[in-house]
């Protein structure tokens, strides 16, 4: 595991070289994207290099994390919205190649994990992390064999998440996730946190016992996965 400590601004700029770097190598790779306030640095960088012809994404495929139950790809909190307005929109990417797991068409979560396996297999997995170690919406608990699925969001998930919503009543109550075993099968993981309420989770995943009560801790079984934290998220690390 590597662990890269920088001002959220480099932070964004260095992992948007990882993009670079994998997508001159591999212009066609599967990428593991992710929502939430962590990647929007990386994705206006993304966006940027992409303007600059640095970076194309026109034969890259997609599969994001996540989304909430019951929100239409065009309701303004779901995550397949999110990702058009801060990325897919904005690059040269086959729309017809993204993918948002369905949030009204619950059946297909069933077949996200057959889908990801068929179009290649994640080159690169994007993760934030919750501030109960969830990954996606795996939160505590989640068995580390799990595959895409539905869930019951938390009363802390759906708390810190109704800053985005206009009361926590209209935060949805059921995600669709992949699951920790479809996060595990990438073959390389990005995981980026920033700020100080990040600390105490950063630690515990990092160097606290690998245990389904930090889903986020089963990163440091996998084989390729860069850590890219902030100073204040970095604070509590030995
Ligand atoms: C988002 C996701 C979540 C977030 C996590 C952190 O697709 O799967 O696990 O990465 O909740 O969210 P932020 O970045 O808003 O702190």
């Amino acid at each position: 595991m590597k662990i890269i400590i920088d001002t959220p601004e480099k932070i964004a700029e260095k992992a948007a070289l990882r993009y670079v770097e994998l997508l001159s190598n591999k212009p066609d790779a599967i990428l593991g994207l992710a929502t939430g306030s962590t990647p929007v640095g990386l994705y206006n960088e993304l966006v940027k290099l992409n303007k600059e012809g640095k970076i194309s994404f026109k034969n890259v495929t997609t599969f994001n994390l996540d989304e909430y139950v019951g929100l239409e790809p065009t309701h303004d909190q779901s995550y397949r919205y999110f990702m058009n307005q801060h990325l897919l929109s904005h690059v040269d990417v086959d729309m017809e190649k993204t993918n948002v797991p369905s949030g009204i068409n619950l059946d297909e979560a069933a077949s996200y994990d057959s889908k990801i396996s068929s179009a290649g297999g994640i080159d690169l997995q994007l993760l934030g992390i919750g501030n109960n170690g969830h990954i996606g919406f795996n939160e505590p608990g989640t068995p580390f064999g799990s595959e895409t699925h539905l869930v019951d969001l938390t009363d802390s998930t759906r708390e810190a998440n109704a800053r985005f919503f206009a009361s926590i009543d209209d935060v949805p109550t059921q995600a669709v996730t992949m699951g920790i075993k479809t996060v595990m099968n990438a073959k390389s993981i990005i995981l980026i946190a920033l700020g100080k309420a990040k600390a105490e989770i950063i630690k515990a995943t990092l160097q606290g016992e690998v245990t389904p009560e930090v889903p986020a801790s089963i990163l440091q079984l996998h084989p390729y996965v860069e850590v890219y934290l902030d100073h204040e998220a970095a604070s509590l690390l030995d």
